[in-house]
């Protein structure tokens, strides 16, 4: 039986080691996408997170807008604090820091202008 497995198992440890192994995608991407696992689980219902698509509710601006108005680094401490002023029905539990980072960093990579 186990002569089997060596093949296919060789060849994902050459993949995940490949991953591992070159710096500039290690971290990066899984930052960004757990930022972006954080905006559609907590803000995809009623904003577009991606970089394209409209928002599931009318009036919540598409998250690759919201450089336009001010710097997605802003939105740090209103996260931060549970407070978003004249934010209907924003869920207000504070968030974990390293959770406002990771979205923060996934913010930054589909703003448009
Ligand atoms: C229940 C729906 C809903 C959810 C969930 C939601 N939002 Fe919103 N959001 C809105 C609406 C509606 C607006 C527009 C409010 C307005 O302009 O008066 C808005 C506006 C915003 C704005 C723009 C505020 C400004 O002053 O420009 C930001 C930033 C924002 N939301 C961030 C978030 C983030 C981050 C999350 C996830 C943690 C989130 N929202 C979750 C409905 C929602």
């Amino acid at each position: 039986m186990s002569l089997i497995f060596p093949s296919p198992t060789a060849g994902l440890c050459f993949l995940l080691a490949f991953a591992a192994c070159s710096p500039a995608v290690s971290a990066g991407p899984s930052h960004i996408t757990s930022g972006q696992d954080l905006a559609i689980s907590r803000c995809g219902g009623c904003h577009a997170v991606e970089t394209t698509g409209e928002s599931p509710l009318a009036g919540a601006p598409p998250f690759r807008a919201l450089a336009r108005n001010y710097p997605v680094e802003n939105l740090e401490e209103a996260l931060a604090e549970g407070i978003f002023a004249g934010h209907p029905d924003m869920p207000d539990d504070p968030w974990e820091p390293a959770d406002i980072q990771r979205l923060i960093a996934y913010l930054k990579t589909i703003q448009t202008p």
